[in-house]
């Protein structure tokens, strides 16, 4: 850089600064052939308590007290989903849906849930996950498992883990990472 006019090497290191505080994106789309592939990267407020709850018991089974894996309980949430950890970053989308605990002898449950884009390019899509968590595992996957709009005949995964947990409240703030692969398919029934 030694050769380029003061000005130039200004403007390169302004340029330097902007990428490095540029905040990573929490869509990205990569072409290959016929196929889009999707990462989103974005943060799950689940909170348990408070005046914003978004996670809400709805029934237990006559064991889930006296069960050491809580069998039998059945939550419903409505999650913000946001960009960066802070809450108060710019939502980016809700997911909606049901967890129960469903393994009499490990802390698991089974989630069904649907991210509802609410940003960006995407926005009003959805994509369905449906799968098995351990809860006591500190990284966890869960198939992705269709989707709508942009994300018909979709495919893919998602990775997921805490970020942060409250555990006066039982809140969490969950990381999460989902690859999708959406196919092109051709318009075979016209007009339809
Ligand atoms: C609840 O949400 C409102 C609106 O986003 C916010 O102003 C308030 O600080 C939140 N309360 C708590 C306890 O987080
Ligand atoms: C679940 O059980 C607990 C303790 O037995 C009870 O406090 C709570 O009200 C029950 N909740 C529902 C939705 O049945
Ligand atoms: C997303 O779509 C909704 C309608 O479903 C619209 O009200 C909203 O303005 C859109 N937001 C963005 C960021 O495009
Ligand atoms: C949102 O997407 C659904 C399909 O997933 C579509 O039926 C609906 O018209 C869309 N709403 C808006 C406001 O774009
Ligand atoms: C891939 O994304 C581009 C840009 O959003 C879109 O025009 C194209 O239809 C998508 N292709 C597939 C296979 O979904």
């Amino acid at each position: 850089m030694k050769n380029l006019p003061i000005d130039h090497m200004l403007l390169i290191s302004c340029l330097l600064l902007a990428a490095a505080a540029a905040p990573n994106p929490w869509v990205q789309t990569l072409t290959k052939g016929n196929k889009n592939i999707t990462k989103f990267h974005f943060y799950v407020h689940n909170l348990e308590a408070g005046p914003n709850t978004t996670v809400y018991r709805v029934a237990n089974a006559s064991i889930t007290s006296t069960s050491p894996t809580k069998f039998g309980l059945v939550n419903v949430l409505d999650d913000r989903v946001t960009a960066e950890p802070d809450i108060n970053s710019e939502q980016v989308a809700r997911v909606q849906g049901t967890v129960s605990f469903t393994d009499l002898h490990a802390k698991a449950i089974a989630m069904t849930a649907n991210f509802y884009i609410t940003s960006g390019e995407f926005n009003n899509s959805t994509l369905s996950v449906s799968g098995r968590i351990p809860l006591t595992e500190p990284v966890r996957e869960i198939p992705v498992i269709g989707g709508t709009s942009a994300f018909r005949l979709a495919r893919g995964y998602a990775v997921t883990s805490y970020y942060s947990f409250d555990s006066a409240t039982g809140s969490s703030v969950l990381e999460y990472k989902i690859y999708v692969i959406a196919h092109s398919h051709e318009v075979v029934w016209t007009g339809a």
